[in-house]
């Protein structure tokens, strides 16, 4: 009896609460969540003052669930005059990349640790001159780029434009390298490239190197390979892993590099191309 009146007074508790809870007009999802986040900052208009890290009040539940939509809810509501490189927003153009949390990242692909206590860092990629905040100057990495000739040679090209044929076993051995959108998250997380950047050419640029050397349409092999023989541009890569760790896409330029080296020692020969063209 007694048990029965003190359940139905629970019972009675719980409904009330319920029924308190349905009539209020603030849901779990529209309750402000506030949390810090702490962003490098620096304004090439004032050269004497030195970087900043400036922290903002983030309202998560006014913003989407990536990183890139904090960036942009702090720029349109807190401060214009924060700047990031974007345009994609879906981890396909490669120019959101930044250190975030410690790790070089996409921003837009980089979910937001909802957990309130927990402030965010977000830095620009390490090691590279900063242009304005988080937007780092990215010429030198194009130039190397540039300078591996990353299109198809042919010793002797058509005068017409010509299909090139290639079977899908030769197609397959560039799956987990044309997947390269150019970040450069892993070059700048490399601490050979860090301290080496003028003459070694990165874990980036090196994959799209592969890419090219091992193309079976693609006839400039020994040259390309002659000019990584140097000791610098290839073999200050000296496997310490943190470029396969740290790719947004998942790749392993790592992997790419020890290729290239095994082709180089003569351990592993090109094949020839299935199809000739
Ligand atoms: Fe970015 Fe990965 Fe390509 Fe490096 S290998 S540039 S981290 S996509
Ligand atoms: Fe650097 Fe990756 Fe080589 S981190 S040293 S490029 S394996
Ligand atoms: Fe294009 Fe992030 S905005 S990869």
């Amino acid at each position: 009896m007694f048990l029965r009146k003190l359940c139905g007074r629970y019972l009675h508790q719980a409904s009330f609460l319920a029924r308190e809870a349905s009539s209020a007009p603030a849901t779990v999802s529209n309750v402000a969540k506030n949390k810090i986040v702490s962003i490098y900052r620096y304004n090439p208009e004032k050269p004497t003052e030195k970087p900043t890290v400036k922290s903002y009040n983030v309202d998560l539940s006014k913003c989407g669930n990536m990183v890139l939509d904090v960036l942009l809810w702090i720029k349109k509501e807190i401060d214009p005059t924060l700047s990031f490189r974007k345009s994609c927003r879906e981890g396909i153009c490669g120019s959101c990349a930044m250190n975030i949390g410690g790790i070089n990242t996409l921003a837009c692909t980089a979910a937001l640790n909802q957990n309130v206590k927990k402030p965010l860092k977000i830095y620009p990629l390490p090691h590279m001159y900063v242009i304005k905040d988080l937007i780092v100057d990215m010429n030198l990495f194009y130039k190397q780029y540039e300078g591996i000739r990353p299109y198809l040679i042919r010793k002797n090209p058509p005068s017409e434009p010509k299909q090139l044929l290639q079977s899908t076993r030769d197609q397959m051995k560039l799956n987990g390298l044309i997947e390269c959108i150019l970040c450069a998250s892993c070059s700048t997380s490399c601490p050979s490239y860090w301290w080496n950047t003028d003459i070694y050419l990165g874990p980036a640029v090196l994959m799209q190197a592969y890419r090219w050397i091992i193309d079976s349409r693609d006839e400039a092999t020994k040259e390309r390979l002659d000019q990584l023989r140097d000791p610098y541009s290839l073999y200050r890569c000296h496997l310490i892993m943190n470029c396969t760790k740290t790719c947004p896409k998942g790749l392993n330029p790592a992997l790419a590099m020890s290729e290239i080296k095994l082709l180089l020692a003569g351990f592993k020969k090109k094949e020839k191309p299935d199809m000739e063209n």
